[in-house]
């Protein structure tokens, strides 16, 4: 049996898609009735007889942070989808990430150990990446250096890659896919692009590099049935500005297409303002400077590599967007 961690989020519901048209029913890791309700909806909509597909996954109850319940999940699996993952660049959820993402992966992974698991497929992210100050370009063999500023997220991804290249040390069969912000139905990113739609003109003069769902789906689909062991993949089609971004929407929506620039100290003021809440108030703070970094930031990404291994072409982003 395949178990796909997260199934309940946009990547594994796509990817419990992607099974069911292969006739493959998995067991899907779960936390809570009402989202798995909502895979069902997603299956009505998808199948024609998208209620009997539905019923053919076997859906168990768990939880990244209780070993106990994993451990139940894992009866009788064999090959494993880990997508499972909190996404969030606040600064004051740095111990949920850490715990879910870190902590959770070194679960995962040493479950997958005890189990005699035959492959794992570890869904990362552009964010476990290295970057080179002296250059633009970061490919899979960028290194990672501690000492340069890094987001919760990255940190929390990096160390559950780390977890994963270690669990391979000791026998475990993996690929690591790296994806850039993934588009598609449902993406978490909609949010932002849903409002440069609507007119929202206001941005940061950095880049990150795009990739669709259905690609990002079809690597991890063809990686777990390759013989490719202990390798990572940056699944990145195109990296944009984000201002060529912001004007391609807002042309496609027959919108003004003047864009203003946020200065970089509006984010240092903001900053510094949630510091004296954090001291005065203990309210929690969201920004970090690595976020500021990040969103000033020009990056190339090279998602070229998965080419050279898998017969694969990346689907154009101006046709997603
Ligand atoms: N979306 C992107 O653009 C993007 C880009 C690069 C990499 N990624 C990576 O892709 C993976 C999936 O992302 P996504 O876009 O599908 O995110 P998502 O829609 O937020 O889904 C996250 C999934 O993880 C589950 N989850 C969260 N905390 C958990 C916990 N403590 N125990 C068990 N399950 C838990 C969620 O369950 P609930 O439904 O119960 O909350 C949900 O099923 C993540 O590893 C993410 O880092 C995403």
């Amino acid at each position: 049996m395949i178990l796909v961690t997260g199934a309940t989020g946009f990547i594994g519901s796509n990817l419990l898609c992607h099974l069911a048209e292969k006739n493959i029913y998995p067991v899907a890791l779960y936390r809570s009735d009402t989202k798995k309700n909502s895979i069902q909806s997603i299956f009505e909509s998808k199948f024609s007889d998208g209620k009997s597909q539905f019923e053919k996954i076997v859906w168990r109850k768990g939880d990244l942070t209780d070993f106990p319940s994993l451990e139940e999940a894992f009866q009788g699996i064999i090959k494993v989808y880990h997508c499972a993952a909190l996404i969030s660049f606040s600064h004051s959820k740095i111990k949920k990430l850490i715990e879910i993402n870190e902590q959770g992966t070194s679960y995962i992974v040493n479950l997958c150990l005890s189990h005699k698991v035959k492959k794992l497929i570890y869904v990362s992210s552009i964010a476990a990446l290295g970057k080179e100050e002296t250059s633009a370009d970061v490919d899979e063999e960028t290194p990672w250096i501690n000492n340069a500023e890094k987001t919760p997220y990255a940190y929390s991804k990096y160390g559950a890659e780390t977890e994963v290249w270690r669990a391979g040390q000791e026998g475990l069969e993996f690929c690591i896919v790296n994806p850039g912000v993934i588009l598609g139905k449902g993406s978490p990113a909609n949010f932002i692009l849903n409002k440069i739609r609507k007119g929202f003109r206001f941005y940061t003069p950095g880049n990150s590099g795009y990739v669709h769902v259905s690609d990002v789906i079809s690597v991890m689909s063809q990686l777990m049935e390759s013989d490719i062991n202990g390798e990572r993949f940056i699944l990145v089609a195109e990296n944009w500005t984000n201002k060529s971004l912001y004007q391609f929407l807002l042309r496609k929506n027959k919108k003004n297409e003047t864009v203003y620039l946020i200065p970089k100290f509006t984010f240092y003021f903001i900053w510094i303002v949630e510091h004296f809440l954090e001291l005065i108030f203990f309210r929690k703070r969201k920004l970090t400077r690595a976020l500021i970094k990040d969103m000033y930031e020009q990056k190339n990404i090279k998602g070229d590599k998965i080419k050279t291994k898998l017969d694969f072409a990346y689907t154009p982003i101006e046709e997603v967007l």
